[in-house]
């Protein structure tokens, strides 16, 4: 039995009836059904002040579920209609408040699958908002899915239960899903791995820093100090300066 993954559904939409939250369910529904556990924060719960990087110390509690969504998820699914050729201002003020994620041990969206849907009227709006809400996942660190989404409501209809009437775009977001669920497994295993080798590294009094060990470091960077000094373009090893 594969791993259980948390994948939030984050709606730019706040509208009743919202076909971004419809596109939504559906994407969230197959995830589920691929047995991810899935959550959603739809538009009315995005209803947020302006993100404030003055007053951004310490997790809001208006952002409070949010945050603590994101934080918990293995993968994101972003959806936003297309307003004036991109993101709504809701969604954006929500990934603004996202900020608030940057000291975290898995800052922003690093690490997550991030699935993103968007939703005009016309091709051309779905198109571009899709580009932005992409760079702006890019941007949080998340690492987009291969395949994103774009609606046009001129060519697609979803009904209240999350069904389209598009098989061509059903297919896109089932599959967009599926993506969204095999990265998050993946990502959570290696995750599982770490902890593994670092609860034996722990058991094992002799046993080096693992990441000495195995030549990497966390931030990509080998972790032998003695390698810094032969990378080129690295200043040699200095004694400290007292
Ligand atoms: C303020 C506003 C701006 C919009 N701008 C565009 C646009 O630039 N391009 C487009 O295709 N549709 C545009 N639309 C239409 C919406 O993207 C479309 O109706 C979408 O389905 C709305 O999502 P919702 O049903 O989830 O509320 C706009 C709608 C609003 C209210």
């Amino acid at each position: 039995m594969q791993k259980s993954v948390k994948v939030v559904g984050i709606g730019g939409s706040s509208r009743p009836g919202s076909t971004v939250e419809r596109a939504l369910r559906l994407v969230l529904g197959e995830a589920a059904r691929l047995g991810a556990e899935v959550s959603l924060v739809g538009g009315a719960e995005l209803e947020l002040p302006l993100f404030d990087p003055r007053t951004a110390a310490g997790r809001r509690p208006a952002a409070r579920r949010l945050l603590a969504e994101v934080a918990a998820a293995d993968g994101v699914v972003l959806a936003s209609p297309a307003y004036h050729g991109t993101v709504s201002g809701l969604l954006k003020n929500a990934l603004d408040h996202l900020e608030q994620l940057r000291d975290d041990v898995r800052p922003y969206m690093s690490g997550r699958a991030v699935g993103c849907v968007a939703v005009g009227q016309g091709w051309q709006g779905a198109v571009t908002t899709l580009g932005a809400l992409r760079d702006a996942a890019h941007a949080l660190r998340g690492w987009n899915t291969p395949l994103g989404v774009a609606v046009s409501t001129a060519a697609a209809r979803f009904t209240e239960a999350g069904e389209c009437d598009d098989r061509h775009i059903r297919d896109q977001l089932t599959t967009m899903a599926a993506q969204v669920v095999d990265f998050a497994r993946a990502q959570h295993a290696l995750r599982a791995q770490d902890v593994h080798a670092q609860d034996a590294r722990t058991q094992d009094p002799h046993a080096q820093n693992g990441h000495a060990q195995n030549g990497h470091a966390q931030d990509g960077l080998p972790a032998d100090h003695a390698l810094g000094d032969r990378l080129p373009g690295r200043p040699a090893a200095v004694a400290p300066v007292r």
